[in-house]
């Protein structure tokens, strides 16, 4: 019988990530042994082991637990977010399943383009903001979190798994949401089911063309992330967007504004869109990369 030798915690992950680092970094581009630390105590954390010392602690990969089933899912490819059910975004935590996107860097520059609006131009009366296709609601919690100016916002998604995550982290995040702002979660296709007229129509909608972009996405995102957050049919694209872009017309107040996140490859078709139902400005706004990745739609 061959001897077994007890390693720590440490030592395996150490191990492993050099034995596995060619699929590691396959599956997640950019990986690095610090990220994978510090999602290992995350999820420790999160399944109730509370220590400092836990990487400290035996790996004993027999036995079945949280621990092993990290290792067991990182194997397989299964994003860090949806093995932890959690992702950061902005400066908070949120909770996120295969039914929601998993936040993306971009989205918080859509965050601080609509921060910087609100701070100007709302500071003594509140902004009527619906977010659209809100998902795990990043975009909505993380204003209401920012306290740029007193909120009033509808959260809109067509996926009522993707509310129930979004109410879910709204509970979730309540004590650090100040009383004044108030959320409202519907479903609706876009703009469908909303009445009233608002401040600021935010927006990181589905914006992948299915066929022509889909080479550009990452095998991850296409196996593990959901469709519907992503992919639009691409005959069908320019007329969602000009159906959408109409209702957001029609549906923000005269000094309204809108900033909706979209694909670089996609933006300027869509920009001439907008200029031919009547925005005032349409501008595109590129993300850190250099790319084009927003569009800023005033309607007078
Ligand atoms: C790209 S994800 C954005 C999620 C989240 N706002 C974020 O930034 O991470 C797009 C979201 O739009 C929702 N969605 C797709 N089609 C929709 C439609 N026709 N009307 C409303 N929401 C829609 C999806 O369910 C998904 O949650």
């Amino acid at each position: 019988m061959t001897k077994r030798t007890i390693e720590s915690l440490d030592n395996y992950l150490q191990s492993f990530f050099n034995q596995e680092k060619k699929s590691l970094l396959y599956n997640y581009p950019g990986l690095t042994l610090h990220r994978l630390r510090s999602d290992i105590k995350l999820h420790a954390f999160l399944n109730g082991v509370d220590t400092e010392e836990i990487f400290e602690f035996p790996y004993i990969p027999y036995r079945s637990n949280p621990i092993t089933s990290f290792f067991e899912k990182l194997k397989e490819g299964v994003p860090l977010e949806y093995i932890t059910g959690y992702a950061y975004f902005y400066r908070s935590l949120y909770k996120v399943t295969p039914d929601v996107l998993i936040p993306r860097n971009e989205t918080e520059i859509l965050v601080e383009l609509a921060g910087l609006e609100i701070q100007k131009n709302f500071q003594d009366k509140t902004c009527r903001i619906v977010d659209v296709g809100t998902g795990s609601g990043i975009i909505a919690l993380t204003l209401m979190m920012e306290d740029f100016a007193t909120l009033d916002v509808t959260a809109i998604d067509i996926s009522e798994k993707a509310l129930v995550l979004a109410k879910e982290n709204f509970f979730n995040l309540r004590y650090a949401i100040s009383a004044k702002h108030n959320i409202t979660f519907l479903k609706s296709d876009r703009l469908e089911n909303i009445t009233g007229n608002f401040d600021m129509i935010l927006s990181n909608p589905p914006y992948i063309k299915r066929l022509v972009d889909q080479d550009s996405v990452h095998h991850q995102v296409l196996s593990y992330e959901p469709s519907l957050a992503l992919f639009l049919d691409d005959d069908k694209y320019d007329l969602w967007f000009e159906d959408f872009f109409k209702e957001i017309f029609e549906k923000l107040s005269a000094s309204g504004i809108s900033l909706i996140e979209g694909h670089e490859n996609h933006l300027e078709g869509l920009s001439e869109i907008c200029k031919k139902i009547g925005f005032a400005k349409v501008q595109i706004i590129k993300d850190y990369t250099g790319r084009n990745r927003f569009l800023r739609l005033v309607k007078d």
